[in-house]
């Protein structure tokens, strides 16, 4: 499959190459996905050169293949940007003028409804970007307990997971919930749509069921766990003046980010570049309503030494 087959348009797109303030050297994109955000850092500045990775194979191909005119300027490889520390220096990288994170998943895995990210098709309750992870979402949905479930649910910001985990248990007890739309179904019948909530956007309301698959996609693939490990690690290999940059789409990821750059600024090593985080103008969510939730949080390095101790 080719990335023309699907498209991803890459969110806050300007404001982050502006915001990382790209100079010479090698950037690192941890997320890299179809290449999009790659694709402009590369063409704001010839003197720099990508090394990209994907945890997803699939999507690691479509990068290579999207990025190949720029020959040795791009370079893709296939591993979680949270084994940065290990991956990079194995291809002879030890310092690194700036890195991107763009969390989460791409379009792509929602348009493919086999991936089983989406309820809008009925597909597999499956959601691993790495097929070789520990489990998938339907192990988690039929055979965790129902308590583990439900603190995974309200982590995420579902204010219903009580009420939707004894739907689940209830419904596993008759038989296995195997696919997204069963899944979404049975959601469905205990939030009724009048709780879905506004988006303060054009783009009306969110489904009952949304919030649910993103918590069980973000446990199923240890989002938060690879994005502390991988900020804590790859704050080590930025260069002196080099930036971070990350892009999350729902409020405990941002306050997770928030959490650990306010404490790589409390070393004294690093300082913000944004105070705030970076919201998407109306404009950019009217022609792109995936990027309605999305924040980006820029630190700088100041000088060596104190990161030591991650
Ligand atoms: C929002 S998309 C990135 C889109 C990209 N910025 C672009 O413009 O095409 C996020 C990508 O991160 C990948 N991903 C998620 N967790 C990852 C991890 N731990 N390590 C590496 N890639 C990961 C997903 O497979 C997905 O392709």
């Amino acid at each position: 499959m080719s990335g023309g087959e699907f498209s991803h348009i890459p969110v806050l797109a300007g404001e982050t190459v502006s915001m990382l303030a790209v100079r010479d050297g090698v950037y690192f994109d941890g997320t890299i996905g179809m290449g999009g955000h790659s694709r402009l850092l590369l063409e704001a500045r010839p003197g720099i050169k990508i090394v990209g990775t994907d945890i997803d194979p699939e999507m690691a191909t479509i990068a290579t293949a999207n990025l190949a005119s720029y020959g040795d300027r791009a370079k893709v490889l296939c591993g979680s940007y949270a084994e940065a520390y290990r991956l990079l220096p194995e291809k002879g990288i030890n310092s690194l003028a700036g890195v991107l994170l763009d969390l989460g998943v791409s379009s792509l895995h929602y348009d493919k409804i086999s991936r089983g990210f989406a309820f809008k098709g009925e597909g597999p309750l499956d959601m691993r970007l790495d097929l070789s992870s520990r489990f998938t979402a339907e192990e988690l949905v039929n055979d965790w307990p129902g308590n583990q479930i439900e603190k995974i649910l309200r982590m995420c910001g579902e204010n219903n997971s009580r009420r939707i985990v004894k739907a689940i248990e209830k419904a596993r007890k008759s038989e296995r919930i195997k696919t997204t739309t069963q899944l979404a179904g049975i959601i469905e019948k205990t939030v009724p749509s009048f709780y879905g909530r506004r988006t303060g956007s054009s783009t009306g309301r969110v489904h009952p069921a949304t919030k649910t698959f993103m918590a069980l996609r973000i446990a199923v693939n240890s989002e938060f766990e690879n994005v502390e490990k991988g900020i804590k690690t790859l704050a080590g290999l930025v260069e002196e003046g080099g930036r971070i940059a990350v892009i999350t789409f729902h409020s405990a990821e941002d306050r997770l980010v928030k959490n650990l750059f306010s404490s790589l600024v409390g070393t004294g090593t690093w300082k913000k570049i944004t105070g705030k985080a970076v919201l998407p103008t109306e404009e950019e969510i009217k022609l792109n309503p995936r990027a309605r939730s999305a924040q980006l949080r820029v630190i700088e390095k100041n000088n060596r030494g104190i990161y030591e101790q991650f």
